[in-house]
Parts: structure tokens; sequence; C-alpha cells
């Protein structure tokens, strides 16, 4: 993809962004899996903004509840490997927003049929690593996206894990959010947010999600149009 740069407005047209949104699920087997707690919703609102600043955008999601966004490119997934395969399959990107809560682990060996409840019989769950979507965008050599954001969800020392989780990814910026329980940020519609770069660590005020991808947005545009002039 050719990127243009248009004017002085700060607008992403030319521009390609994938962003990853909601939890991926992890079989047990047909009827059972495990996964993280994720609404989708800052995932769906960091799409719709790209796309409305005119990024050509692409919607890579785990199961939700949501519509997805009008003018992008939905492409529904289950499990990590599906994700991940989605992503390298819309690269080139220049952007990449990962939201998505993935599952950490997922059972090594999904039983084809339901598992019967046998009174004092407990399946044992083997469970393998999955993929890091994030990292392993962040660390191509190919068709490495230009700018590569990550989240950190943390309950403490926030600033601290988030640069360290920057560092150890390999990607530019980290949207770090508080999570702990008292910020009611879990499936609400608010979240406090800081954006830390290399460079620099913004702290933003209390905002609606909606707000937060709004800017992030703007924040993208801006990196680009600085990239380019
Ligand atoms: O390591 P942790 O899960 O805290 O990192 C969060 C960031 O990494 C988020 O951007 C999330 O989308 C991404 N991630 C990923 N693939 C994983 C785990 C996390 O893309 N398997």
């Amino acid at each position: 993809i050719e990127a243009h740069f248009a004017g002085t407005a700060n607008t992403l047209s030319g521009i390609h962004a994938l962003v990853t949104a909601g939890p991926t699920h992890e079989p047990i087997d047909p009827v059972r899996y495990i996964a993280n707690r994720s609404s989708g919703k800052q995932g769906y609102a960091i799409a719709s903004a790209l796309s409305s600043l005119g990024a050509a955008t692409t919607l890579i999601s785990g199961p939700t509840t949501l519509a997805p966004p009008r003018g992008v490119k939905f492409v529904a997934v289950e499990t990590a490997h599906e994700m991940l395969a989605a992503c390298e399959k819309s690269l080139p990107a220049d952007v990449a927003v990962c939201a998505a809560a993935v599952a950490d682990w997922r059972v090594d060996h999904a039983a084809n049929q339901k598992i019967k409840k046998v009174a004092g019989n407990l399946p044992a769950l083997k469970l393998v690593e999955n993929p890091d979507i994030l990292q392993s965008l962040s660390i191509r050599t190919t068709a490495r996206p230009r700018l590569v954001v990550g989240f950190a969800a943390e309950t403490e020392k926030v600033l601290e894990h988030a640069q360290a989780k920057r560092l150890k990814k390999g990607c530019d910026w980290i949207v770090a959010n508080d999570v702990s329980p008292a910020t009611g940020v879990m499936g609400g519609d608010e979240n406090t947010v800081h954006l830390i770069s290399a460079a620099a660590t913004e702290t933003w005020p209390k905002l609606a999600k909606s707000e937060v991808a709004t800017r992030l947005a703007q924040k993208i545009a801006a990196h680009f149009k600085g990239a380019n002039t």
C-alpha cells in the first residue's frame, strides 16, 4: 500500500489500519471454552475512529455482542491462532492497534465430542501457550506495520509495568489502562489511559471509550503526518 498524505488536515487517507478487538475463545470441547473478559468496546471504537479519519480499516474481532462499525472491513475469528492468521493475511498495514484480550493459553487437544460430566472424575486440561499477536507483529522483519500500538491493562504500578511491556513486546506505543476494579473500566463505557512511547508519556483524563478512540486516532494521524513532512 502506497501511503498518500493529503493537505494539512490530520487525515488517515491512504493509510491501512489493522485493529484487533474482543476476546478469543479457546475450545475445550464443542460447547466449552476458555476466554478473557472483554466487551470489545474499546477496540471497536478505535476501528471506527480510524475509519472516520479516512483510514482503510480492517477490524479483526473475537466473539462480541457488538455490531461491526460501518465502513470497516470486519473479520470475525474465534481463537488466537485464527486472529493471528487473519492479521497476517491482512498485511501490509501501516498501523496495527492490538486491543484484543487474547487468551494466553489454549487447551492442547480440544475434545471432538462434549466431555461427559462424571461424578468425581475431573477432566485434566493440558494448556499450551498461545501466540502473542502484538509481539509477532512488532518483531516482524518483513511487512512490519510502521506503527504498532499495544494495550496494557494493569491494576498497579501502571506506568512502570506498561513501559516494561512496550519494550518486551517490541511495539512502538502502549496505551496503558488502569483496570483495578474501582475504576469500572471492564465492560464500562469510560477509560482512564496513559499513552506511552519511547519519547514521552501522556496521561489523559477519564474519558468515554469513544473519546479515547478519537484521541488515539488523531495521535496516529499526527504521527504519520509528522513522519512524512
Ligand atoms: O501481555 P499482555 O496480555 O498483558 O499484553 C497486552 C497486549 O498484548 C494487548 O495489546 C493485547 O492485544 C496483546 N496481546 C496479543 N496476543 C496475546 C496476548 C496479548 O496480541 N497472545
